[in-house]
């Protein structure tokens, strides 16, 4: 049985394979539409979501399966103070696999660990969110050809957005990958990163402040929001919250082909005027996201194709 914590749990080759199989249900969905029968999926969610949990319960549904849950912490047990252990164990009698998101880092690995079902990280805390990642992959190399030799730009919350730390995570597997990482002092990416993949990968970075000089180079660029729900401080939220705006003036200086990508939600830091531009791919990256989880459902339920 397997589990997806962290986009590292499954190797390059593994990820290509579900981005094939992502690319041809996008082709033929009809032949996918009943491989899942009177299979379950609970969707345990102790954080907000609109996008993960949705698509999730969208890409069961695609399937053939069915779909139980909770939205929100309020809605189940936990609200009486039963742990993530315990509900995991119960889960593991109703469906055949779990998508658990968490506002505490490691939530979803005690999930797994306790859990005899296959158990989804849909986000958990400012650590990691893999099944954004396969979607980001799967966006890029869709829309851009490769994942291979290219500039990627990161702006915004690097500090406290999971999902930039799982898709630099997921990037240094490919070669000829550098990072532009755009953010204010304060929301600099952690440490931890730095060190622990960046430079022990040795990946080309830098870091800059300024969202107008890293344009021109960019291939791609994945705007993020500023995390308010992760801040210590609302006075520093409100100070930082507005840092980066893309609008067509800075959309002017990049490369015709650049690709603009967002995890969403967005807040500020798009404009709309932005959503008209070719370039604008984030709403076709929530479209690749329900392909990415059905394909996903089914590499960990062990279900083929006939
Ligand atoms: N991208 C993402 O995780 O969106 P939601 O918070 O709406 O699930």
């Amino acid at each position: 049985m397997r589990h997806i914590i962290s986009p590292l749990d499954f190797s390059v080759e593994e990820l290509d394979e579900l981005m094939d199989t992502a690319n041809d249900i996008e082709k033929h969905p009809e032949k996918y539409a009943n491989v899942c029968n009177r299979k379950k999926l609970a969707t345990l969610f102790y954080e907000p979501s609109t996008r993960t949990r949705l698509s999730l319960e969208t890409a069961m549904l695609n399937l053939g399966g069915q779909v139980i849950g909770f939205a929100s912490s309020n809605a189940s047990s936990a609200a009486k103070g039963e742990s993530v252990a315990d509900t995991i164990r119960m889960i593991s009698c109703y469906a055949d696999i779990a998508a658990i998101r968490h506002p505490k880092e490691g939530a979803a690995l005690v999930a797994a660990m306790n859990s005899s079902i296959p158990v989804i990280n849909a986000g958990d805390g400012g650590h990691q969110h893999p099944t954004q990642t396969l979607t980001d992959l799967l966006t890029i190399r869709s829309l851009k050809g490769r994942l291979e030799n290219l500039t990627v730009g990161l702006c915004g919350d690097l500090k406290f957005g999971r999902t930039v730390h799982s898709l630099i995570n997921a990037l240094v597997r490919y070669p000829g990958i550098r990072f532009v990482l755009i953010s204010p002092t304060e929301l600099r990416i952690p440490s931890y990163i730095r060190e622990n993949v960046l430079d022990a990968n040795h990946i080309e970075y830098e870091e800059v402040e300024i969202l107008e000089d890293a344009m021109p180079k960019l291939d791609i660029l994945y705007m993020t929001r500023v995390q308010r729900e992760r801040f210590f401080s609302e006075d520093e939220y409100l100070r930082l919250k507005d840092i980066y705006v893309l609008d067509g003036a800075k959309m002017e200086l990049a490369k015709e082909d650049m690709l603009v990508m967002h995890p969403l939600p967005r807040v500020n830091e798009i404009s709309v005027e932005v959503d008209k531009d070719p370039r604008a791919g984030y709403f076709k990256q929530v479209q690749y996201g329900v392909y990415i989880r059905m394909a996903l459902i089914m590499k960990l339920l062990e279900v083929e194709v006939c």
